[in-house]
């Protein structure tokens, strides 16, 4: 296992339990108590993330999870890779998909088509944490945590190569 300097706190577990109550706050406003409402969290990332903020939410909420990468091949707009499956049939239904953190955006932009082709009545995005300063579309999420610089995070379910998902903060990799 490589060695990484992780000491530098960038978002700490009391910020990060705000934001949470913060973006669970705004989405309960939008939709209406006891709706019906997919809730799709992107694995592995967004793991910790969904289970926090579903527990604030007061809709009829209906979780499932999919694992998704995007890759730039021939076209620029990259080509979504799906690892795992939903179970869940979208067709007719509210989604809002529950992703870590978005980057350059190829992952979302793709996965938000996916899910209207799908016959999906509405898509939402929301986003722990938002890097804008790498996006290389026009992607805006509709709720995001918090908007970070562009620095590589890890914890709170960000990985490098698999390891400190466990982090109860977020720090900077140096
Ligand atoms: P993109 O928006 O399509 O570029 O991809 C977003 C995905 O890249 C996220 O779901 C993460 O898996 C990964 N990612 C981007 N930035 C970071 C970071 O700073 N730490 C850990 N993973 C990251
Ligand atoms: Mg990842």
């Amino acid at each position: 296992m490589e060695y990484h300097d992780t000491s530098e706190v960038l978002i700490t577990t009391d910020q990060i339990e705000q934001m949470v109550e913060d973006v669970a706050a705004q989405i309960n406003a939008d939709y209406m108590p006891y709706q019906e409402l997919i809730v799709i969290g992107i694995l592995t990332g967004a793991y910790i993330f969904t289970a926090d903020l579903t527990r604030h939410l007061n809709m009829a909420v209906n979780v499932d999870f999919m694992q998704v990468s995007s890759y730039v091949g021939t076209e620029s707009t990259g080509v979504l890779k799906i690892r795992k499956e939903l179970t869940v049939d979208v067709a007719g239904k509210d989604v809002l998909v529950v992703e870590d953190i978005i980057d350059t955006g190829r992952t979302m932009a793709l996965l938000k088509d996916l899910l209207y082709e799908r016959g999906a009545k509405s898509v939402k995005l929301c986003a722990a944490f938002d890097k804008p300063d790498r996006r290389v579309n026009d992607l805006k999420a509709d709720y995001v945590g918090l908007v970070i610089p562009d620095e590589f995070v890890v914890g709170y379910g960000l990985d490098l190569d698999g390891q400190y998902r466990n982090f109860r903060d977020v720090r900077i990799v140096r």
